[in-house]
């Protein structure tokens, strides 16, 4: 595959080491006296006329940030069209946005658009302030690596229900699968049932959500897209089913994540001003989870398939911790703390993969960083892991080495290196989750399917969509079950 990341040539969202938040970077560097004296970063130059650099950055955002990173610094400016952004970079940039976030960035207005557009003022990544804490209070619980511990062993019969569909010999495109899959494992977590999805609504449900992601948050599709008869057709899909889940909650409530979704919405009003807040809740996990552990699947299935030395040692260390437990896949936390192979694969491919690579904000007030100055109400991206592709950080960091996670090397350990989950106020909610849900998904396929890339002489480009991706073209050919 080409990739940003072209391995040839170029902390506090981890799950195992939150960081706190309560020492802010000094004032002094953040708010100096001197603040409205300093420069602004430098800027990008170049580009075409009106947009700007807009088709390099929406070939390959992380790589476009990358490469200005390396020229201009951790802070910098370009524009796309008549919209300009502040780009902060690397560890620093995360360590400010962990401990200054609160009062300097806000997540609102990226999200204004799409929250009027289904009223729902109170989804979370919208939510700045008290709201926001008391939103993440109610929701954490909920989301969770309890709940994956809770489900692994149905994880493992979804994932053996899905895969298993494929007949020895059939091609399947790996995005849809994926899509499939880590639809009905999430579903099963938040519904508590083993049922499949649909597989055709699995689809559908996540190109209407990066559909509506390009048209109302990125921006990237002009809005009369919203009309377009598929985006209508695949979002009616979303809504009807949320609608169900509420008619079949409400009359038998059980212990289920929508059922305590509505039990919240009746004791929160503050949260649940609108029908549309309700709606969303009832999809966040979906919404939030699918995407990105799917494409993250994805990345791990490429990674297999072009990776035969990497495969058979995973695939070893694998059958032995199934049969050394009577057959059966392991609890992901034992997989995580006693099969380093497994848990370097899982790593490694949230490291090099990020399906979330930056998070966008807007500068609630001027600052500085790095002795530029941010001014009050610029677009903010911070590169939260750009550490990632950092050789100060990580060994040879295009190289795909499993090894990295474990001692004494524990390289994702230095200060924000790791951060495929974001950082700071918004930092991911199920991490926890998304982290063991992704090991017993790995473990399963590995352990019982057989599978080969499709066509292995063809070079499978990333994509953005809006997230970084794998081409649709990517499939692979069903061998049959191992055991
Ligand atoms: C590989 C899988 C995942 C990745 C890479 C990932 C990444 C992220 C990132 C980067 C953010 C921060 C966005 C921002 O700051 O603007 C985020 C937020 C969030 N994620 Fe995840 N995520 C994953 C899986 C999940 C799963 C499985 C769930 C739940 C079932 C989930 C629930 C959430 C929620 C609720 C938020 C919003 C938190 C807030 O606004 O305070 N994520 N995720």
């Amino acid at each position: 595959m080409t990739d940003v990341i072209d391995r040839d040539a170029v902390q506090a969202a981890c799950p195992m080491h939150q960081q706190s938040e309560s020492t802010k970077v000094s004032d002094d560097a953040v708010a100096p006296h001197n603040l409205d004296a300093l420069p602004l970063p430098p800027l990008v130059e170049g580009g075409l006329p009106f947009i700007g650099r807009g088709l390099e950055v929406m070939k390959h955002p992380l790589k476009f940030m990358l490469k200005y990173e390396k020229e201009l610094g951790d802070c910098y400016r370009f524009k796309v069209a008549n919209r300009e952004y502040f780009v902060l970079s690397n560890v620093d940039a995360s360590e400010f946005a962990a401990k200054n976030g609160r009062e300097y960035l806000k997540s609102g207005a990226l999200w204004a658009d799409f929250a009027k557009e289904w009223d729902m003022p109170n989804q979370m990544l919208g939510l700045d302030g008290e709201k926001h804490a008391k939103s993440r209070r109610l929701f954490k619980s909920k989301m969770s690596k309890n709940l994956a511990v809770e489900c692994h062993q149905k994880f493992e019969e979804v994932t053996k229900k899905v895969v298993g569909e494929l007949q020895a010999g059939q091609v399947e495109s790996v995005r849809d699968l994926t899509r499939y899959l880590v639809n009905s494992l999430v579903s099963t977590a938040f519904n508590g049932s083993s049922e499949l999805i649909d597989k055709q609504f699995a689809i559908d449900a996540i190109d209407w959500q990066t559909q509506t992601f390009n048209i109302f948050v990125l921006k990237k599709w002009p809005r009369l897209m919203k009309w377009r008869p598929s985006f209508k057709r695949k979002g009616k899909a979303v809504w009807d089913y949320v609608e169900k889940t509420i008619a079949e909650k409400t009359q038998n409530p059980g212990d289920d994540f929508a059922s305590y979704v509505l039990e919240l919405a009746r004791n929160n009003p503050d949260l649940f001003e609108t029908e549309g807040d309700l709606k969303f809740n009832i999809v966040a996990p979906l919404f939030a989870g699918a995407d990105t552990v799917g494409t993250t699947s994805t990345f791990m299935l490429h990674e297999l398939c072009f990776n035969p030395s990497l495969r058979e040692r995973v695939t070893a260390a694998v059958d032995k911790a199934v049969a050394e437990n009577g057959g059966a896949i392991p609890s992901p936390e034992f997989l995580k703390d006693h099969v380093p192979e497994l848990y370097g694969l899982c790593m490694e491919t949230l490291r090099l993969y990020p399906t979330a690579f930056s998070i966008s904000r807007t500068a609630t007030q001027s600052f500085a960083f790095k002795g530029y100055r941010i001014p009050k109400d610029s677009e903010v991206l911070v590169v939260t892991t750009a550490a990632h592709f950092d050789e100060r950080f990580y060994k040879y960091p295009r190289k795909f080495d499993i090894d990295r996670y474990s001692a004494p090397r524990e390289e994702h350990k230095a200060r924000y290196a790791f951060q495929p989950y974001g950082v700071g106020t918004h930092v991911c909610l199920g991490a926890g989750f998304a982290e063991l849900l992704f090991l017993t998904l790995a473990a399963t396929i590995i352990y019982h399917f057989d599978f080969e890339v499709a066509d292995p002489h063809r070079e499978y480009q990333q994509i953005f969509d809006p997230s970084l991706g794998i081409e649709t073209g990517f499939k692979i050919r069903m061998k049959g079950w191992r055991h």
